[in-house]
C-alpha cells in the first residue's frame, strides 16, 4: 500500500510505503530536539552564536513538524505492491518485521554474479574525491581531514589495546559515523559483480557524497537552500542526462547517503536540510542510508560504522570468540547524555535509572564531548554487560546500536523505529530473538522497571540472544579491505546482495510504479 504524504509540499513526494502496522512513529515526535541532534554530531557546538542559530532554527523546526503532522491522505497509488523474491521484506506483517531469509555470516558464493553486475559511474570530481580533499571545509567548526582519513575509516584507535585482544588492535579505528559514501565508493570500484560495460550492467551506481556534500551547510545559520542544494542539483542534471539512467527511468540506479534520511529531506527553503531526496529525478532511485524513511521503499538502513574493521575472516572469528566468552560483570549498561535542555528526556530518565540501579547497571555519562571522538570507556562498558539500554538518539537511530551489538552485548529498545523498522537486511527478522523492547511509557510513568525485566531473563535464554547478536556481528561490520574479507559477508556485501536482488525483482514485468 503506498501513501504519498499529502501536504502541501510543493516539491514532488517520493512515493512512500505505509507498512501494515504502522510503526511506532509520529510526526510530532520526531525531531524534538535539533539542538540535541547537534550536540551529539558535532560536539563542538556548545557555541553562543550556533545557539542563537539554534533557537531559531528550533521554531523553523516546529513550524515544519506541524506542517507535517497533516494526516496522511489514503489516496492509493497502488493497492497491490509485488514483493515476488525474498518473501515479505519492507512489509510488517502484525508486528513482526520479516527480513530477507538469508543466514548471518553467509559464506560468498563464487563468482557467479547470479543477479547481475554494477556499472560505476565516473562523476565529475567536484561530486566526490573534491569534497574529500577540501576535507578541511566540510564543518564549520573543524577540519574533518583526520576523521577522513585512512580511506574514510578514519584515525587507527589509539589506547584501545587494554580493551581488545592485542593482535586485534589493529583492526580498530576511531572511525566517523558518517562515512559510508566513502566506504561503500571505495569497496564498490573492486566488487567482483562490477562491470566497465554498462550494457552489460543491471545495477547503476553513482558515486555521489551526499552527505559530505550538505554536511557543513547544515550547520551554517547563514547557508541558503540552493546551497544546500547545489552539488545535489548538479549529480541530477549529470545523471539524468545518462542514457542508461533514462533506460529505465532511474530504477535500476542506487547510491549512497551518508547522513540520517531527515538530513535530505527538507520542504521548504528556510528548514532544516538539503532537499535532496525530494528533487524530481531522485523519485527512483535507490539510497542507502544510516537511518531511513521506513515508509518510503526507496530508502535502505544500512548499519553505521563502528571502529571495528576486519582485515581478514579470522579477525572476525577471533572477535566473536572474544566477545562470547567475555565475563560480563552488570547485567546492563547505558552510554549517553541527557538532554537538559528538555522536558521529559527520556535519556536522562534512562540515566537515573541506571544509577539507582548502580550494582546491576553501569552508566556512562556521555555529557558535553566525553564520548564524541572515540572511547575505549564505551567499547569496555559493552563488553562488560550482557544489556545495553538504547533509545532513540536525536533521530530515531543511533550509532551506539551497532556499537553495543559488536561488544556482544544485547540491545534493549524502546522505539521501533530505531531497529526493527530500519535494517531489515542486516538483522534478524524476529527482534525477540536478539533484542529487547520495553514501552517505555510504562518506564515513565513507573509502571515498568527496567531492572526488574532484565533480571527475568534466565542465564540460558540470555545466552542464546547473545549468541544471536554474535551470529550477526559479520553484517554489522564495513572490512577494511577494499576488496572485502575472504569468505564472509560484511555489512558492505550485504548490501550489494539486496541491492542486485532487489533490481532484479522490480525488472519483473508490471512492478515499476
Ligand atoms: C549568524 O550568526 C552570526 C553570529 O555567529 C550572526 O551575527 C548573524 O546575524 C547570523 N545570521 C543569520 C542569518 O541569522
Ligand atoms: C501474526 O501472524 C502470525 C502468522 O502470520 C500469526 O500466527 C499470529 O497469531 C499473528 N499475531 C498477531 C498478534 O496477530
Ligand atoms: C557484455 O555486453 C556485450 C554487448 O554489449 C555482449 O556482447 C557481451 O557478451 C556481454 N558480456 C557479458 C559477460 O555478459
Ligand atoms: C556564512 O558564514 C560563514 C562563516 O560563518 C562564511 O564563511 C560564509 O561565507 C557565509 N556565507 C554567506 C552566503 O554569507
Ligand atoms: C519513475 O518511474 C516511473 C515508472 O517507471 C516513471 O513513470 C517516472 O517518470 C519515473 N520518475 C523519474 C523522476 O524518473
Ligand atoms: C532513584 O532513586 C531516588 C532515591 O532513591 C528516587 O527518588 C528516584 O525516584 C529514583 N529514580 C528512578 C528513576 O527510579
Ligand atoms: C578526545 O578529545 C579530547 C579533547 O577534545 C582529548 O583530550 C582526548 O585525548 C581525545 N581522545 C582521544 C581518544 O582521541
Ligand atoms: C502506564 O503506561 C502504560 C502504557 O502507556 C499504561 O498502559 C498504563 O495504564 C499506565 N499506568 C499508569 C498507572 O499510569
Amino acid at each position: 500500500m503506498l501513501l504519498p504524504l499529502s501536504n502541501a509540499s510543493s516539491s514532488p513526494e517520493p512515493q512512500i510505503k505505509k507498512p501494515k502496522s504502522p510503526p511506532d512513529f509520529r510526526r510530532n515526535d520526531s525531531f524534538k530536539s535539533p539542538k540535541a541532534f547537534l550536540a551529539a554530531h558535532y560536539p563542538s557546538f556548545n557555541q553562543p552564536r550556533i545557539c542563537l542559530f539554534l533557537s531559531i532554527f528550533f521554531i523553523q523546526i516546529l513550524l515544519l513538524v506541524a506542517f507535517r503532522s497533516l494526516p496522511l491522505s489514503l489516496h492509493h497509488r497502488r493497492q497491490h505492491f509485488p514483493f515476488p523474491l525474498s518473501t515479505r521484506h519492507h512489509q510488517h506483517v502484525n508486528q513482526t518485521v520479516t527480513t530477507i531469509a538469508t543466514a548471518p555470516s553467509i559464506v560468498k558464493e563464487e563468482g557467479s554474479c547470479e543477479f547481475g553486475k554494477i556499472f560505476v559511474y565516473e562523476l565529475p570530481s567536484a561530486l566526490n574525491k573534491e569534497l574529500v580533499s577540501n576535507c578541511d571545509e566540510l564543518n564549520p567548526w573543524s577540519s574533518s581531514c583526520a576523521a577522513l582519513s585512512n580511506d574514510g575509516f578514519g584515525p587507527v584507535a589509539t589506547g584501545i589495546s587494554s580493551v581488545v585482544p592485542e593482535n586485534l588492535s589493529p583492526a580498530w579505528y576511531w572511525t566517523d559515523q558518517f562515512v559510508t559514501e566513502i566506504l561503500v565508493h571505495n569497496r564498490i570500484l573492486n566488487h567482483k559483480c562490477r562491470t566497465q560495460d554498462p550494457n552489460n550492467a543491471t545495477a547503476f551506481y553513482i558515486p555521489f557524497y551526499a552527505g559530505l556534500a550538505v554536511g557543513k551547510f547544515l550547520f551554517f545559520n547563514n547557508s541558503s537552500a540552493k546551497e544546500r542544494d547545489f552539488h545535489c542539483e548538479m549529480m541530477l542534471k549529470w545523471v539524468q542526462d545518462q542514457p542508461y539512467f533514462q533506460r529505465n527511468d532511474g530504477w535500476d540506479h542506487f547510491m549512497t547517503m551518508g547522513r540520517i534520511s531527515w538530513d535530505f529531506r527538507r520542504s521548504k527553503d528556510k528548514d532544516w536540510g538539503s532537499s535532496c531526496i525530494y528533487k524530481q529525478g531522485m523519485r527512483n532511485i535507490t539510497r542507502l542510508l544510516i537511518e531511513r524513511n521506513p515508509w518510503d521503499y526507496f530508502d535502505v538502513g544500512v548499519p553505521y560504522p563502528t571502529g571495528f574493521h576486519p582485515r581478514r575472516d579470522d579477525d572476525v572469528v577471533q572477535w566473536q570468540d572474544f566477545v562470547r566468552n567475555r565475563n560480563r560483570k552488570n547485567l546492563f549498561c547505558f552510554a549517553g547524555a541527557k538532554r537538559s535542555k528538555m522536558k521529559n528526556d527520556f535519556r536522562g530518565l534512562l540515566l537515573n535509572h541506571c544509577r539507582n540501579a548502580s550494582d546491576s547497571c553501569r552508566a556512562v555519562d556521555c555529557a558535553g564531548s566525553k564520548c564524541s571522538n572515540g572511547t575505549s570507556l564505551i567499547l569496555e562498558t559493552f563488553l562488560d554487560s550482557a544489556f545495553c539500554l538504547q533509545p532513540r538518539g536525536d533521530s530515531f537511530t543511533r550509532r551506539s546500536i551497532f556499537d553495543c551489538m559488536i561488544a556482544g552485548s544485547i540491545p534493549v529498545l524502546f522505539w521501533k523505529r530505531s531497529a526493527y523498522y530500519q535494517y531489515e537486511w542486516f538483522l534478524p527478522g524476529e527482534p525477540e530473538i536478539y533484542s529487547v523492547f520495553i514501552d517505555r511509557n510504562e518506564v515513565k510513568n513507573g509502571t515498568t522497571s527496567i531492572r526488574k525485566v532484565l533480571e527475568s531473563y534466565s542465564e540460558d535464554k540470555i545466552e542464546r540472544m547473545r549468541e544471536k547478536v554474535i551470529e550477526y556481528i559479520p553484517k554489522f561490520v564495513y572490512a577494511r579491505p577494499q576488496g572485502g574479507l575472504e569468505t564472509i559477508k560484511d555489512a558492505f556485501d550485504v548490501a550489494m546482495d539486496g541491492v542486485l536482488r532487489r533490481f532484479k525483482e522490480q525488472g519483473q514485468p508490471g512492478y515499476r510504479w
